[in-house]
């Protein structure tokens, strides 16, 4: 068994598809524990998520008074992160981009994930939180610190151990939700304040015209939550800051690493940056004027980003544990024994995806007319319907999808459009891990000036 964790430990995605390719798409890694490779299974446990399989408890898991769910408010909280909303809020996230391709080291190689991660987290600690954004994004950056050292750690303990560096966690896990619920208390009195006056009613008639900006009254997403807590009766300061918590969190672990594979493929792929680059440079506004259009005429860039997170999906494997007796591919699993699906293999399967191991975002565009093919990832809330018959599945799939696809997907492609314009990016090192995300683990990058005039002449 020790010579097999080793192998497992030393390259979990090789071993994995090794056993596939061995044994076929639903075998053992270990007692109680099954891998589903394929299309069928793989979509048998998303879709079933609920009934006959669950989400593993983490160590992040909400405490019970915030798990207590009102459905409208739920619904409302799901909604602030559609593709419309987001849409509305691109500004916001623009300037994001923009700050973080200006502010960008050149000359000299630069340790590209924390920068990375930063500017996510500063994009959806922005989206979520307006102007309020800058008094949660210290504890958040504390938290996910712990949780990534959490991650790499070589022995595991199930989840329910309390470690010291679990409770740790379990720690500042509060600090950031005491934060949050401080700013959503001072809030609430606001909301309620303005409840009745001009204000408020200027807001309503801009929001329902779907007119307002980001961070005015009427137009924030917090303010938006905090109204559909209080029209439930749900307290905003006991429900939200732990459903934001997670969101800040899953922004920071996900978008980062996501956006470090986006720069290392810039750098391998230097033609496709190049015409990323002339795309930004004809359809990018000032970043204060970006919106939905905007983001819709940047073609190239998205069909970048879906092919990164197909090669390179973060969240690359996904556990469930068996929660009523199920046969699947022929075995019976009984309940408390875990499964393990992966978009990572289902990605670079052949059965789904001509010609798989190659990156050629092209597979993402209309031959015709290099328009966009199907339906955008995020777009699509993940399901991906341009491409592998329903085979993409970054964001996974089935009633635990991440909602914030959209929202991820957005940043994405302005970080990839904003920084394809400003610089040529060199790769030099970086090491793939999948400890917690999968990541380029140590990406360092080189960039220089991009000379733009080449570029418009391109
Ligand atoms: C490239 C970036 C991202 C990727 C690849 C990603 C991927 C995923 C996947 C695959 C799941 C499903 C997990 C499962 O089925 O076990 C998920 C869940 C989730 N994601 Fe994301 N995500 C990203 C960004 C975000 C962002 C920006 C947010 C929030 C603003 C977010 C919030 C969540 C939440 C709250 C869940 C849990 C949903 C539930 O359990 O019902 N994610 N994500």
């Amino acid at each position: 068994m020790l010579p097999e964790v080793g192998a497992y430990e030393a390259d979990r995605p090789g071993y994995l598809a090794a056993g596939t390719a061995r044994f076929g798409d639903v075998w053992q890694v270990v007692p109680k524990i099954h891998f589903l490779a394929g299309l069928d299974a793989t979509r048998q446990v998303l879709r079933r998520t609920g009934q006959e399989f669950e989400v593993p408890r983490g160590t992040f898991a909400l405490p019970r008074q915030a798990r207590v769910e009102d459905a409208a408010v739920e619904a409302m909280r799901i909604r602030t992160l559609r593709h419309s909303r987001v849409g509305r809020n691109a500004a916001t996230l623009a300037r994001g981009a923009a700050g973080l391709a200006d502010s960008w080291p050149t000359g000299a190689e630069a340790d590209a994930l924390p920068l990375l991660s930063a500017a996510s987290a500063r994009m959806a600690t922005g989206y979520h939180f307006g102007p309020d954004a800058d008094e949660v994004m210290f504890a958040e950056e504390e938290l996910v610190e712990l949780r990534t050292g959490l991650g790499h750690r070589y022995v595991h303990l199930p989840g329910w151990v309390p470690s010291p560096a679990r409770l740790r966690v379990r720690r500042s896990q509060h600090r950031l939700a005491a934060r949050i619920r401080s700013v959503v208390a001072r809030r609430a009195g606001d909301v309620a304040r303005r409840a009745g006056d001009d204000v408020r009613r200027a807001g309503d008639d801009a929001r329902r015209a779907g007119a307002a900006p980001f961070g005015t009254p009427g137009g924030d997403v917090l303010d938006e939550l905090i109204r559909a807590c209080s029209a439930s009766g749900v307290n905003p300061a006991v429900y939200l800051p732990f459903r934001l918590v997670t969101a800040m969190v899953a922004a920071r672990e996900m978008v980062g690493p996501a956006a470090g594979w986006v720069l290392a493929a810039l750098a391998e792929h230097p033609q496709w940056a190049e015409r990323i680059a002339a795309e930004a440079v004809s359809v990018l506004p000032d970043p204060d004027d970006v919106d939905a259009g905007t983001l819709s005429r940047l073609v190239l860039a998205d069909a970048f980003v879906r092919e990164t997170l197909r090669l390179y999906p973060p969240n690359w494997l996904l556990p469930r544990t068996v929660a009523l007796p199920v046969e699947i591919g022929g075995y019976d699993l009984l309940p408390g024994e875990r499964v393990l699906v992966s978009p990572y293999l289902l990605h670079r399967d052949l059965r789904y995806f001509p010609d798989a191991a190659s990156f050629d975002p092209g597979r993402w565009l209309d031959p015709g007319d290099g328009r966009r093919s199907g339906q955008a990832g995020g777009q699509a809330g993940g399901q991906g319907g341009g491409q592998g018959g329903g085979a993409y599945l970054p964001f996974g799939a089935g009633p635990r999808i991440c909602p914030g696809a959209s929202l991820a997907s957005a940043e994405l492609v302005l970080v990839t459009a904003f920084m394809a314009r400003r610089h040529l990016i060199r790769r030099h090192a970086l090491t793939p891990t999948t400890w917690g995300a999968y990541r380029p683990s140590g990406l360092r990058v080189l960039c220089r000036p991009r000379d733009l005039g080449r570029v418009a002449g391109c």
